[in-house]
């Protein structure tokens, strides 16, 4: 019995949660996966009526859970954004979740904004540093509110943080036969830091010496991913890099709506999100994309190891971009609840062909 956790959020969090906790339980009703599904109410709204972000002891509870699935957290009523620090950093920062895995893959050459690209040449992996750097949340304002105020925001890098993400992606890339591992750092602007992350990538890639790496800059990675996707494969950065390098790769495949994302560190509970935010804009319009959030919950199924769900969950969504039923953000007229019951429907004959390893 797998107990999961479903912490909806705000905005569009709580939308494309409830199509991807549809296809959890229909996963799990044709798979025969025994699965308990507990929503929790925090958010923006809680926090409001509440006075509460979350509390120590609820965090601690949330840690007993196999995996936890959040929306996304942010809301214009709470614009110093404090409910999402407490609760989705909280939930990285309490339990450790080191590993950031964020995978990119191109289902369909027309949903890149990029000209003459084709799926094979955009499958990155990003492992973003989840637990230190400027998100370590060091720092302070010395007489705020003046002319004369100074703003601190500390960036952290410890050789154990620095070291254990980078053999993260180095054992990925090693047990999935990748090709690649790029370093994105800022070693030309941030000597100490850069140094760090220059040194431990060498020594940790030498044990590691059949998979090619290199270091990039992260500006001009920026820069090469749009122009060279296919050059990439396994990239591990610094926590903000990181952040911005995956929004940034999502663009290249199609969008927020189609980027899912795993914070894990291993023999843990595991927490599991889309990349994508509340997205103000789109929330109630029902237009938000679902698919990032089922893609995400593809990954839950991976990290419990329940495989051929997981590549089910994965081939329906491939299915209906094949299909191009998508939300209006890829081009389609469905909404976000439509996606959603087209992926359970299709998930029946998709975990037949999952069953077959080797059919797709
Ligand atoms: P966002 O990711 O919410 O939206 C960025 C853009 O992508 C918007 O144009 C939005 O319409 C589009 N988009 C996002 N998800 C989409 C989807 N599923 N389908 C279609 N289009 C989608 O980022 P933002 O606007 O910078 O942030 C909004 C709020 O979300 C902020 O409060 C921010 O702090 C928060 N946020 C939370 C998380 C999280 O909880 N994991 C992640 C990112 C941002
Ligand atoms: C993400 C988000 C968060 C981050 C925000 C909401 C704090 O952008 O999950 O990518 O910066 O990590
Ligand atoms: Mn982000």
């Amino acid at each position: 019995m797998w107990r999961i956790a479903a912490i909806p959020g705000d905005g569009i969090g709580i939308e494309v949660t409830r199509e991807a906790l549809k296809v959890l339980r229909r996963a799990a009703e044709l798979g025969g996966m025994a699965i308990e599904v507990a929503e929790w109410p925090h958010g923006a709204e809680h926090y409001l009526r509440t006075g509460v972000t979350i509390t120590a002891s609820e965090m601690a509870e949330l840690a007993e859970y196999d995996a936890i699935f959040l929306g996304a957290m942010g809301d214009p009523r709470v614009p110093g954004n404090e409910h999402a620090r407490d609760i989705l950093l909280g939930l990285r920062f309490t339990l450790d979740l080191f590993i950031n895995l964020r995978p990119i893959k191109l289902y369909q050459a027309a949903h890149s904004p990029l000209r003459e690209v084709r799926p094979e040449d955009v499958d990155l992996v990003i492992f973003r540093e989840n637990t230190e750097g400027v998100y370590a949340g060091m720092g302070g304002n010395f007489k705020a509110g003046t002319r004369d105020e100074v703003a601190i925001e500390e960036d952290i890098n410890t050789w154990k943080g620095v070291e254990r993400i980078i053999r993260a992606a180095f054992a990925y890339a090693r047990e999935r036969g990748r090709r690649l591992v790029t370093l994105g750092d800022k070693a030309n602007a941030m000597p100490h830091a850069g140094a760090l992350w220059r040194r431990v990538f060498a020594e940790v890639g030498g044990e590691f010496a059949e998979i090619p790496r290199n270091a990039v800059y992260a500006d001009a990675l920026a820069l090469d991913l749009v122009l060279h996707p296919a050059r990439y494969d396994v990239i591990v950065a610094p926590n903000l890099f990181g952040d911005i390098l995956s929004d940034l790769a999502a663009a290249l495949v199609g969008g927020l709506g189609l980027a899912p994302s795993a914070s894990l560190h291993p023999g843990r509970s595991a927490l599991f999100e889309p990349v994508h935010g509340s997205a103000p804009d789109l929330a109630g319009t029902g237009r938000a994309n679902p698919l990032a959030a089922i893609l995400t919950v593809g990954l839950m199924l991976e990290h419990l190891g329940e495989s051929s769900g997981a590549r089910a969950v994965e081939l329906a969504v491939r299915r209906a971009l094949e299909r191009r039923a998508t939300t209006p953000d890829l081009g389609g007229t469905l909404s976000c609840g439509q996606v959603g019951d087209l992926i359970c429907a299709d998930l029946a004959e998709c975990l037949k062909a999952a069953a077959r390893p080797m059919a797709e």
